[in-house]
């Protein structure tokens, strides 16, 4: 049996690397705009892991593409194009390497905060809950069990650590960071892309436990959605025939490899381990399934 092809790191000559990411590979085409290539890698525990999970740029690149389209009518977004043959020549000269897992996007001045919208208790989410009843701010009621529904979805904003994990904030230390004007359209926003994100996704059989945005300024000085959208990396996907609350998740998303880490004596600290060819399948066929799902269609 072959194993398909993955890509865990790309190297284009003509095009400078702005940055490599924990799954993408960033170059700048000119001042404005920018290359954003996922790869196949996969991080759990903030550590890249020296396994890559087949197609899965594919899968991140087509959801995010879909979900722009689809929730345009909420906010603005970074997306140009996601056809290679609609790209520069810079790009075009590497379509092969590049073909289905590149958005060719608008360059923007990212907010250093993460926009994260919760609509039930899981993660750090439900260990902050545990320990003081509340999460960034928002008291929550008393007894909720893991994995339960919250009476309605909340924001609850992370500072982006360069090393080392994501640390929650309140809105009000959000506010010291971005501006108060700016965290008001930023929770609104991302509180009205859940929502609808959420509603679809429900009637297609998938949870929408979580999810991340991020957003940034582009040269008209707007505000705009960036980076991927209500993916399997960005978002807790569960499934919704096997939820239950009062216990984690079995999940559509990296939650499937966080677990199988889980059962390994790891600290958590790189260099990670790598994940059995059963695990990785297991985790291509997820991605896959998530996006048949969302989508309707079959990659
Ligand atoms: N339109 C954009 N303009 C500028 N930067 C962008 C844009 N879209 C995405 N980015 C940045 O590109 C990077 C994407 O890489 P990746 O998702 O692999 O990073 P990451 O490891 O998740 O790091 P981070 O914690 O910074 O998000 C992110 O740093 C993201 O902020
Ligand atoms: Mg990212």
């Amino acid at each position: 049996m072959s194993v398909p092809a993955t890509v865990s790191e790309t190297s284009l000559e003509g095009l400078r690397l702005v940055r490599r990411g924990k799954v993408r590979d960033v170059y700048a085409v000119d001042a404005e705009r920018l290359l954003v290539v996922a790869t196949d890698r996969i991080s759990a525990f903030d550590c890249i892991l020296p396994t890559q999970i087949a197609r899965k740029g594919e899968v991140l690149t087509a959801l995010s593409r879909f979900w722009f389209t689809q929730l345009g009518h909420i906010t603005k977004n970074h997306l140009l194009t996601t056809d290679i043959e609609d790209m520069p020549e810079s790009v075009r000269a590497h379509a092969d390497a590049l073909r289905g897992r590149s958005m060719f996007v608008r360059r923007a001045e990212v907010f250093p905060v993460e926009c994260v919208v919760r609509g039930y208790l899981a993660g750090s989410g439900w260990k902050d809950y545990r320990r003081t009843g509340e999460i960034c701010g928002h008291k929550l009621p008393a007894g909720l069990r893991e994995s339960a529904q919250l009476p309605q979805p909340i924001f609850t904003p992370a500072t982006k650590a360069e090393t080392g994990h994501d640390e929650n904030i309140s809105e009000a230390c959000m506010a010291e960071i971005v501006g108060a004007a700016t965290t008001e359209r930023l929770r609104a926003t991302s509180l009205a892309l859940y929502l609808e994100a959420e509603t679809y996704a429900r009637a297609r059989g998938i949870i929408i436990a979580d999810t991340k945005f991020e957003f940034g300024l582009d040269a008209q000085g707007q505000i705009i959605l960036i980076d991927e959208a209500l993916t399997p990396d960005s978002s807790r996907f569960w499934p919704l025939d096997h939820y239950e609350p009062g216990r984690a998740q079995a999940s559509f998303d990296k939650q499937f490899v966080r677990d199988y880490l889980e059962t390994l004596d790891w600290d958590k600290r790189p260099p990670a381990p790598p994940l059995p060819a059963a695990v990785a399948a297991a985790t291509t066929a997820r991605y896959l399934e998530a996006y048949r799902l969302l989508t309707g269609s079959e990659l």
